[in-house]
């Protein structure tokens, strides 16, 4: 039993989470979640441990619900039937290290190229595995730019080339487009390419928007990730990597001890998170994410409407529901926990309220008047 003062401790945190989930618009997490009826899990211990599609020895695992989730988003993302292979990670991070270690151990003297606008996780994971890079510049919208692509990619043609494509980069939720990846490699002389598509943010709704962006196994893809606690909503970070088979076939390593495959990148792993996301997909459905992304999508285009109306230069991507304006100041960035780069962005994600909104704005437009 804890002491008072422990307990008080307890209170404080909790509060103070509390407060800081309610003014929270400028990284990309759901709120509003109920998994209440999932609580009773926590009494247990769990742990996904070894290949979520093989019986190991280690009985104490939410496997079927975890391939239950890698099949959903195998169907959206247009795995070849069969032929792919995935699991439920920590988080986007953790989805990116392991398509491009998939990459690396394809194509060992490959070059990874990715944007400017590429999140940290892909540098970490190049300097982590050893792959050369290069940074290729990015659109003003945050696109990569496919001249410089060409450019650079001429100087290594005699090399593989590894391409992490962002679908939604972290700052401006830009796309990048996989098919002209493809073509724009080829067109320099490189046959050898793998490309990851990091679909942090989007990999739920990417599928179901119209124009479908290119990035999915259809599309040329090798692997792709995406965060789970981003759109879906999740109380821990978690989030789904899929990939071909093949290229899971070359790093799978059978282990005595624990009578399974060694396929994933950690080895105990959480198994609360992939009930979660089971939770979110079969309460949401495809229906319920296609109405949740509208609802979201509608909310972002009247705050740039919204601010453009107050005299603040703020836009967004086509079907973004990241809204990008001027920096703010460091009053607002601190209250309302809001990334800058070059740029301020918020990010209108399931529980995000337009009370909410309307408080940031009239913070914003006080202080650029
Ligand atoms: C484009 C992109 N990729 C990867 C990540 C990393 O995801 P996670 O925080 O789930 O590790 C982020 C996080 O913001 C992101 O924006």
């Amino acid at each position: 039993m804890l002491e008072s003062q422990d307990l008080e401790r307890l209170e404080k945190l909790f509060v103070s989470m509390q407060e800081a989930n309610g003014c929270f618009l400028g990284y990309p997490f759901a709120r509003g979640f109920n998994y209440e009826p999932l609580w009773r899990f926590m009494s247990l211990t769990g742990n996904n441990l070894g290949d979520p599609f093989e019986t190991g020895t280690y009985r104490v695992n939410s496997h079927d619900f975890e391939c239950e989730v890698v099949d959903f988003f195998a169907r959206l993302f247009r795995a070849p039937l069969g032929e792919f292979w995935g699991y439920i990670t920590n988080g986007g991070t953790e989805g990116n290290i392991y398509g491009m270690y998939l990459a690396r151990e394809l194509y060992p003297q490959a070059v990874a190229y990715f944007s400017h606008d590429t999140h940290y996780s892909v540098s970490k994971g190049a300097r982590l595995l050893g792959l050369d890079h290069c940074v290729v510049c990015s659109q003003s919208n945050g696109e990569m730019s496919y001249d410089d692509l060409a450019q650079k990619a001429i100087r290594t043609r005699n090399r593989p080339a590894v391409v992490v494509a962002n679908i939604g980069t972290t700052m401006k939720e830009a796309k990048d487009d996989t098919l002209k990846i493809r073509a724009t490699l080829r067109d320099v002389g490189i046959s050898e390419i793998y490309i990851h598509s990091d679909a942090a943010l989007c990999g739920p709704y990417a599928p179901l928007l119209d124009p479908k962006p290119a990035f999915d196994f259809a599309d040329g893809a090798d692997s792709i990730t995406l965060s789970g606690h981003k759109f879906l909503g999740a109380p821990i970070p978690c989030g789904v990597v899929l990939s071909r088979k093949p290229h899971v076939q070359r790093v799978m390593r059978a282990i005595d001890y624990i009578g399974s495959s060694d396929t994933t990148l950690s080895g105990s792993r959480n198994a609360y998170t992939p009930i979660i996301l089971w939770y979110a997909i079969r309460s949401l459905g495809i229906e319920g994410i296609k109405r949740t992304f509208h609802e979201c999508e509608q909310l972002a285009a009247s705050t740039a409407g919204e601010l453009n109306a107050c005299g603040v230069r703020a836009w967004r991507n086509p079907n973004a529901l990241t809204v990008v304006f001027p920096p703010v100041d460091e009053s607002i960035k601190a209250k309302w926990q809001i990334a800058t780069r070059d740029v301020s962005h918020l990010v209108v994600t399931p529980g995000t309220t337009k009370r909410q909104i309307d408080t940031l704005i009239a913070a914003i437009t006080d202080r650029s008047r």
